[in-house]
């Protein structure tokens, strides 16, 4: 035999004898890659004798031919034979059920903010909005709070660095009160707002969170009184807790911002095993503190350009996460701000509930 022939004869039984497309590229290469034993032969070719070229030519070149036409068969034949490998494994099983289907849920801090503006929004309150860093202007000295009130310090409130060139040092809101500064200095009375927002103190055990959230409410008008201030609040916290009436009282306090002061309790029975380990609200022989509230004080209606003699008014500030903890039986306040998908499957709702007073809240 020749040599061609027997190059022939081996290339052609290693291109049978190859079982995957790997080991088929691996022989083309060896015969017609760059340094491949057919290409050199047709790059011999250059340097032969018009006269042996004509009678080598047609013999390499067929060479070259038939090899790349069994190279060409068997990859066409062994994909072929891959694909329906593939086809057979990968059989999609249209009998077995669909995957569950992993759905987002509204976190119950929203989830309560948006009942209370639902329910405020009944009552003819617009929201307002206010920045989550303030000055010291917004955040205490406009609300009559003194020079050396404990807020002030470090140890209670979180402080940005001061500014080099006026040395003001901004504050995270420790409440939502400026917004009520804000509101009074940016609109003519009467007013009726409701600040929801985020708030930020230096403090971290169960019930409290160095981040945490309230919703502040104002009403300045012309002869307003507590009476008007009780009546609203009881008002909120039956539809709120979806009552009919609810047994509160008002306990002297004192806020810089507000004279008199008052914290409102609700009546209730704590959670023991006798019911069930929850909290039943007008019942009971123990209170709940649920927000502070008061009549707005005359000098803080001063520092907002309001005239204390024509206008009058009262606020509230309560805990978004504090009431959503009680209405929906959270007992630790920190998981609530851990981002865990988990606890957020576990206590979060639907997105498509969207509280509505008309409906039900919740
Ligand atoms: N700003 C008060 C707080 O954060 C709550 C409050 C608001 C009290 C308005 C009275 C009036 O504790």
């Amino acid at each position: 035999m020749t040599d061609l022939a027997t190059l022939e004869l081996d290339l052609i039984n290693a291109i049978g004898a190859a079982t995957t497309v790997a080991e088929v590229e691996a022989v083309r290469v060896a015969a017609l890659g760059k340094t491949g034993a057919i290409s050199g032969l047709l790059k011999g070719m250059g340097a032969m004798s018009p006269e042996e070229r004509r009678e080598q030519g047609p013999v390499i070149n067929g060479l070259r031919d038939r090899v790349t036409g069994a190279i060409a068969a068997r990859k066409a034949e062994l994909e072929a034979a891959e694909l329906d490998a593939r086809l057979a494994a990968e059989h999609v099983d249209l009998t077995l059920p669909a995957r569950p289907r992993r759905k987002g849920g509204v976190h119950p801090t929203m989830q309560v903010m948006d009942e209370m503006i639902a329910v405020f929004a009944g009552m003819g309150f617009a929201v307002a909005e206010g920045p989550d860093i303030e000055d010291d202007f917004h955040n205490f000295t406009a609300l009559n709070f003194p020079p050396k009130h404990p807020a002030r310090e470090m140890h209670d409130t979180f402080f940005l660095q001061p500014d080099p060139e006026t040395g003001e040092r901004k504050v995270l809101r420790t409440h939502t009160s400026p917004v009520q500064v804000r509101t009074m200095m940016s609109q003519q009375p009467p007013i009726r707002i409701i600040a929801p927002g985020r708030t930020f103190r230096k403090d971290s055990d169960a019930t409290h969170t160095p981040m945490f959230h309230q919703i502040e409410g104002l009403v300045i008008g012309k002869d307003i009184h507590m009476g008007h201030l009780k009546t609203t609040l009881k008002e909120f916290v039956a539809r709120f807790f979806e009552l009919d009436d609810v047994d509160a009282r008002f306990r002297p306090h004192h806020f810089p911002f507000t004279e008199p002061s008052a914290e409102m309790d609700i009546r209730c029975d704590r959670p023991k095993p006798e019911n069930g380990g929850k909290l039943v609200l007008n019942q009971g022989d123990d209170w709940l503190e649920i927000l502070g509230c008061g009549m707005v004080h005359p000098n803080v209606l001063r520092s907002c350009g309001i005239d204390p003699d024509q206008w009058q008014g009262f606020a509230f500030g309560m805990g978004v996460d504090r009431l959503a903890m009680l209405k929906y039986g959270v007992a630790d306040l920190r998981p609530m701000f851990e981002a865990d998908v988990r606890w957020l499957a576990h206590y979060g709702f639907s997105a498509f509930a969207a509280p509505n007073p008309a409906s039900g809240l919740s």
